[in-house]
């Protein structure tokens, strides 16, 4: 019988056929021990010198690190195996072989593991946090599609800005330029007055030129928008969506958060509501910690650490200065120095890991603030037709998937939440 090793669990005491490679080996003349893995899980299977043909068990002492591998054996109930099972090996079979595979179970540094990438995701951890951002990804789309939600994908080609001239990454389109998207938040604004609420999810590409453990050249992002909502209806969209979310990655990857190190509780700990902070009272709260970040700036890493650590889930800052944050935000009817946005900084010294808010909707307000930006209008003329066909206060958010996984599992830079990372100084693989 064909199986993999996730559902060995209903073989007990059965025969099973596995198709996997060799992740690890050890042998003690008369007995190897083989950790087999098949993408599906890991399982220690046992070769007895004595029940195998001479030359057989030879071929199965000298096989080596994953060499990809066709096995029977028996399922034995095993309480200390990690997968809970082991399995006695009763025919072994090499389909390809492995020779001088470079990531060996010692320690690697970094560097090297990355420039390794494509073999490093063979790894429990790597696998791990791939399960992960699975669950988180599939998870958001989930809670989206049952709250009404249309999928509907937005161009990665682009002729003009969302998030500022100065991180585009450039590129020829035949005689034009084009540029690749910064978020696909401009085309959810028209997708919205289409079909009331809509979502986006894929790549999105900002040219920044910083070397840090939360910077991607290239990274997902997950962006509602829906017409006739307010910032607090999008805010209250935000914490449902991350605190279902939560409640998921608990109840389907228990053992990968274990397996990598995370304090579960912290996981469970995420439970809508959040806070709420207004910028101004946020900057109050630096000050009083020490940090005198002027009244119109926008937060760096240490801000965000500053106030994020003191709350124990994410706490949304809202209301920021306009003068700080892009062009398309509606201003605070209250006090027009401020724009109807919110930022979801994650604890524990995370930081930002949404960005969303109200988006301008009178049409002579927006031209004068992309005029004002220096933007090239002709450009944004779609846009602003918007705002001249039945225009309506609409908000939406963005939420960047590898920081949000990052903070789940609770590692410290984003590199390893995506299959091949593109940073500053890293394309390949
Ligand atoms: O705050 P940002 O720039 O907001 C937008 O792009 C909006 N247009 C989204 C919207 O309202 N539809 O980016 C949103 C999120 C950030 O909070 C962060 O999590 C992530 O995207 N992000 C990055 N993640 C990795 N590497 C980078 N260089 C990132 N830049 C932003
Ligand atoms: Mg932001």
């Amino acid at each position: 019988m064909d199986t993999t090793i996730d559902k060995i669990g209903q073989f007990e005491g059965q025969t099973v056929r596995l198709k996997g490679w060799i992740y690890n080996k050890r042998s003690s003349g008369k007995i190897v021990f083989l950790q087999i893995r098949d993408g599906f899980g890991i399982i220690q299977a046992v070769a007895v010198k004595s029940q195998f043909a001479p030359e057989k068990f030879e071929e199965i002492q000298k096989a080596t690190q994953e060499s990809s591998i066709i096995v029977t054996g028996s399922v034995r109930k095993d309480d200390r195996a990690p997968s809970g099972y082991e399995l006695s090996l009763e025919t072994f079979e090499v389909v390809g072989t492995s020779e001088d595979y470079p990531i060996s179970p010692k320690e690697h540094g970094v560097d090297f593991l990355m420039e390794h990438r494509h073999l490093w995701l063979r790894s429990a951890r790597q696998h791990a946090i791939m399960k992960i951002r699975n669950t988180i990804i599939r998870s958001c789309e989930d809670y989206l599609r049952k709250e009404g939600f249309l999928r509907i994908d937005t161009p990665i080609l682009t002729p003009a800005a969302c998030e500022g001239t100065t991180t585009l990454f450039e590129t020829d389109y035949f005689d034009r330029k084009a540029y690749l998207s910064q978020s696909g938040q401009l085309y959810n604004e028209a997708n919205c007055m289409a079909f009331g609420k809509v979502y986006c999810f894929g790549p999105t590409f900002r040219a920044e030129k910083s070397k840090t453990r939360r910077h991607l050249m290239e990274f997902w992002m997950l962006e509602p928008e829906v017409a006739f909502a307010t910032i607090e209806d999008i805010m209250e969209l935000e914490e449902n969506m991350i605190s279902y979310m939560a409640s998921k990655v608990v109840e389907e990857n228990a053992n990968d958060l274990k397996s990598i190190g995370r304090d579960i509780s912290k996981v469970e700990a995420i439970k809508a509501p959040f806070p709420r902070l207004h910028y101004n009272d946020a900057i109050e709260l630096l000050h009083s910690h020490g940090n005198d970040l002027p009244w119109g700036e926008d937060f760096g890493a240490d801000e965000e650490t500053i106030i994020s650590s003191q709350f124990d889930r994410p706490v949304f800052v809202h209301r920021y200065p306009a003068q700080c944050k892009a062009f398309y935000m509606e201003p605070d009817p209250k006090d027009p120095k401020h724009a109807l946005c919110a930022d979801l900084l994650a604890p524990e010294g995370y930081g930002e890991i949404t960005g969303g808010g109200q988006r301008m909707s009178d049409y002579e307000m927006l031209k004068n603030k992309i005029i004002e930006n220096k933007l090239p209008l002709e450009a944004y003329e779609w846009y602003l037709d918007l705002r001249k066909y039945g225009s309506v206060p609409h908000s939406g958010f963005g939420i960047g998937i590898e920081r949000t996984i990052t903070w789940i599992c609770g590692i410290d830079h984003l590199r390893e939440t995506i299959p091949y990372p593109r940073m500053l100084t890293r394309l390949y693989p």
